[in-house]
């Protein structure tokens, strides 16, 4: 199969304020001049946000890494998770069709979607509410045949449970994701043969499908208010200096504002009127959003700008070696030393001004209060 973008693509795009949010913790992870590594999840998110991956799309996510446009569309274009055209505005249904699945009826599976949605994968249904596909193993094969429909995994099916399936989303219904035939996991269908102490430990649902019922997001589009903010790996993730916060026109000029031929839902929006708003209530509800509002998301450069005393070489003595401040590496070192900072006691007396005109200057911010170069800096000078 040709993997090209789609020839109408939307005219921008612009990440959810929670969307965004959660983008610039995630490149927090990575560590420095390795920020490119979160162009999956970054990507995988713009997908979840507008149900497919347009131009703007990897063209905003190839802004925000600094990476060539070329580069996020080649990782967008070689994965198939990634799909580079329009789906159904409630569904995309992804039906496995490797061996396990295949031996167990998923052949049938696929004669019901091209049945109920369309005759060609890919090929989004005429109410515009679905489209699907066959894809390679899902990992779930000891409840073949199954199909991942929007995030979650419906396990155990039959033709006849597919088409209820798709008649239920039709009329803006979320069955209950996992096992369709009774079975709490991937036990034997007539009850558990050993372990059976483990019996007593079952809650309602398996984890996965507490989770879907939980959070309510199976089919539902991403804005990033579902669950909290969470980036343990960066205690105070920085949100400022990493754009784009406006829209990323489409380099292609055609498309006026033009809505692909499938759903192109819009931010804080459901994809559809059926199903998804009560699921979006639910969930918001549920789970507290992170947001502006969330202590580690408060941007590093608030204070005013002040520049610090800076040397134009390092004393006699010779430079600190400042990569050994946590989160200074080569690349960074260079960049303070061209900035006139050789010694850790320069950084250990920097206050909130000089930090935020040191942060405005690097390329990914946040990481000097994030490491806290100060309290390094100070503990480095006092050893030397
Ligand atoms: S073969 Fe279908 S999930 Fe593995």
């Amino acid at each position: 199969m040709l993997r090209r973008l789609h020839l109408d693509q939307p005219a921008d795009f612009a990440f959810t304020p929670d969307n965004l949010a959660w983008a610039q913790a995630q490149i927090t992870k990575y560590p420095e001049g390795r920020e490119a590594s979160a162009i999956i999840p970054l990507l995988w998110r713009a997908q979840e946000q507008e149900g497919w991956l347009t131009r703007p799309a990897i063209e905003g996510v190839a802004q925000m890494l600094g990476l060539a446009y070329m580069r996020a569309l080649e990782v967008a274009s070689f994965y198939f998770m990634f799909q580079l055209q329009p789906v159904g505005s409630v569904a995309h249904i992804q039906v496995c069709g490797t061996t396990s699945c295949m031996i167990c009826g998923a052949e049938d599976l696929v004669a019901v979607c091209k049945e109920k949605i369309a005759a060609n994968a890919h090929e989004v249904s005429a109410d515009g509410k679905f489209s699907w596909e066959e894809v390679e193993c899902l990992g779930s094969c000891s409840n073949a045949p199954m199909a991942q429909i929007g995030k979650d995994y419906y396990e155990d099916l039959t033709a006849a449970k597919m088409g209820e399936l798709i008649d239920a989303l039709g009329r803006g219904e979320v069955p209950l994701p996992g096992p369709q035939n009774g079975r709490y996991a991937a036990e034997p269908l007539k009850g558990l043969t050993s372990l059976t102490e483990m019996d007593s430990g079952k809650h309602q649902f398996n984890a996965s499908v507490q989770l879907a019922h939980d959070i309510g997001d199976t089919v539902k589009r991403i804005d990033g208010t579902e669950v909290p903010l969470l980036a343990p790996w960066g205690q105070g993730a920085p949100t400022s200096g990493i754009k784009p916060a406006s829209p990323v026109p489409s380099a292609k000029k055609a498309a006026p504002a033009k809505k692909a031929s499938g759903a192109k839902p819009s931010a804080k929006k459901p994809a559809d009127k059926t199903g998804v708003t009560k699921q979006a209530a639910k969930a918001t509800s549920a789970a507290k959003p992170a947001g502006k509002s969330n202590p580690a998301m408060t941007p590093a450069t608030a204070a005013a700008e002040a520049k610090p005393r800076t040397m134009k070489a390092p004393r006699k003595s010779g430079a600190d070696d400042l990569k050994r401040i946590s989160g200074v590496g080569p690349k960074l070192e260079i960049t303070l030393n061209e900035m006139g900072f050789w010694h850790f006691d320069q950084i250990a007396k920097w206050g909130a001004g000089e930090i935020a005109w040191v942060d405005s200057r690097l390329k990914f911010k946040g990481r000097i209060e994030r490491d806290d170069w100060i309290s390094q800096a100070a503990a480095l000078a006092s050893e030397s």
